[in-house]
């Protein structure tokens, strides 16, 4: 794959629709029976520790939401060989993703990807279901729900799949920015407590939810993070994150912090960029050059006009509220003057960069200025500036014990494309020099954005 996916994304990169890469994250299927009856009636035996990892054929799974993200899933969950009922509230939806699923395949056969007769298995494994009462799902033993993000909805949908599905049942959320623990427990404000009088009750089995965050396209990109919800089991955790790697995935863990990984580390390698062209260091073109030399695919302004302003934005604004609105992630003025005047990026033709047929037209960037940055003063190089904030928050990350090192560098090489991760650059740069640069940075800009990780 040769471009950069952030996983605010909301449409997969042109190049990761490259026939080398498309539909080939997930295994083929092999079991192809039918869904049994009642596919939540076996208990778990000394040879499979647990229910979710039986053979794939007797583990159904629900899709809730059938948009971007809940296709893609249904896709990775027939692929693996689940027999997968695809739900959707909105009459025609859940059919339409299945017919666009099978243009997926006639594509991949008509390539060689796959036999016809996977083919046709892999797409009678789907079944649509048109409902936006939850309690008309048929039993499962897995739920990944992909609807709108909207925490009031999600509660009320978790609500419904508990009372009706077997309570072995794994119910997990694909959300990118709400907290498990806020979809599971008692609720005092917002639409959904308001309905219940004031107070909504949390779910009597939160044990078995946990967050299963794919990123998009979810057929061609191999990160999930594994969310841990502070109710969730230990078991299910183990038996979701397992289940993850027999669907060809790589699951890395993370605490219900906001952001998660790849979404919280992120933050600066679009922060540091806009503040810089703020100040007036060097225009968007240049620093997006210096980062690519850097080993990045793709600069900062390249990449959010394809994200979405308006995405990416969301997404910063939502972690920078989450934490209290931390300094370290406060949005600039600058990016919102872009959303605010409707330049959004490659979607709506003009963003950073103005587009014509699918390309920049005037990003022209001064390669002399940005080999002058790199290297010389702090303040005004994109990459020193950029590489400090990125290992500050991978190291404080772990630091508050939301995730492991290991796992915060698997998270931002495959979730973002990085050339490597936060703490592989701490080894290269040295905890002490990161520190020293994090201090100057402080010193140059107070208010707390710069402070260095306790950890450093
Ligand atoms: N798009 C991304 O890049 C991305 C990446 C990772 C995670 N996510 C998360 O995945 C989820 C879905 O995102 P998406 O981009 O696929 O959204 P989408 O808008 O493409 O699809 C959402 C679907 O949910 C359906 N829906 C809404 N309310 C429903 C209800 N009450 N019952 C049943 N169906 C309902 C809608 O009809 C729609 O088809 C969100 O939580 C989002 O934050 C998105």
């Amino acid at each position: 794959m040769g471009a950069v996916i952030d996983v605010d994304a909301p449409e997969p990169h042109r190049d990761s629709a490259a026939p080398s890469a498309e539909g080939t994250a997930a295994p083929p299927a092999e079991g192809t029976a039918a869904p049994p009856a009642d596919s939540t009636a076996a208990p778990a035996d000394s040879a499979s520790p647990h229910p979710l990892l039986d053979p794939p054929d007797q583990v159904a799974v629900a899709v809730v939401g059938a948009g971007a993200m809940g296709a893609g899933i249904a896709q990775v969950a027939a692929q693996a060989g689940h027999p997968v009922v695809l739900v959707d509230a909105q009459p025609g939806a859940a059919e339409a993703a299945v017919d666009r699923l099978g243009r997926t395949f006639d594509r991949l056969v008509a390539k060689g990807k796959v036999t016809e007769d996977d083919a046709r298995a892999t797409l009678g494994r789907v079944t649509p279901h048109t409902t936006s009462d939850m309690t008309t799902v048929p039993g499962v033993r897995l739920v990944i729900e992909a609807v709108v993000e909207h925490l009031d909805v999600k509660r009320a949908i978790f609500r419904q799949l508990e009372s009706a599905q077997d309570p072995r049942t794994v119910l997990a959320s694909n959300t990118s920015s709400l907290s498990i623990d806020d979809i599971v427990g008692r609720a005092t404000t917002g639409h959904d407590a308001a309905m219940h009088g004031g107070t909504s009750p949390a779910l009597t089995h939160p044990g078995r939810v946990v967050g299963l965050h794919f990123f998009n396209p979810p057929p061609l990109m191999r990160l999930v993070e594994v969310i841990t919800g502070r109710a969730s089991d230990a078991a299910v955790l183990d038996a979701a994150s397992e289940l993850m790697r027999r669907w060809g995935k790589v699951p890395v863990r993370c605490t219900s912090t906001p952001g998660f990984i790849v979404n919280r580390v992120a933050r600066p390698f679009y922060g540091e960029a806009q503040r810089m062209v703020e100040e007036g260091v060097a225009d968007p073109a240049t620093i997006d050059l210096a980062l690519r030399d850097a080993g990045f695919r793709m600069g900062p302004f390249e990449l959010t006009d394809l994200i979405g302003q308006d995405v990416n934005f969301a997404v910063g604004e939502s972690v920078w509220r989450q934490t209290g609105e931390d300094p370290r992630y406060e949005p600039t003025d600058w990016q919102r003057r872009l959303v605010r005047e409707g330049r959004l990026g490659r979607k709506s033709g003009q963003g950073v960069f103005t587009y014509a047929d699918g390309a920049a037209v005037d990003a022209e960037p001064d390669a002399r200025r940005a080999s002058e940055l790199v290297g010389g003063p702090l303040r005004t190089d994109p990459v020193a500036r950029t590489l400090a904030m990125l290992v500050n928050e991978g190291v404080d990350l772990v630091h508050r014990g939301e995730a492991t090192a290991e796992d915060v560098d698997t998270a931002m090489t495959l979730g973002t494309n990085y050339p490597c991760g936060p703490h592989q650059w701490l080894d290269q740069i040295g905890a002490e020099t990161v520190r020293a640069q994090l201090v100057e940075l402080d010193r140059l800009y107070p208010g707390g954005r710069y402070r260095p990780s306790e950890a450093l």
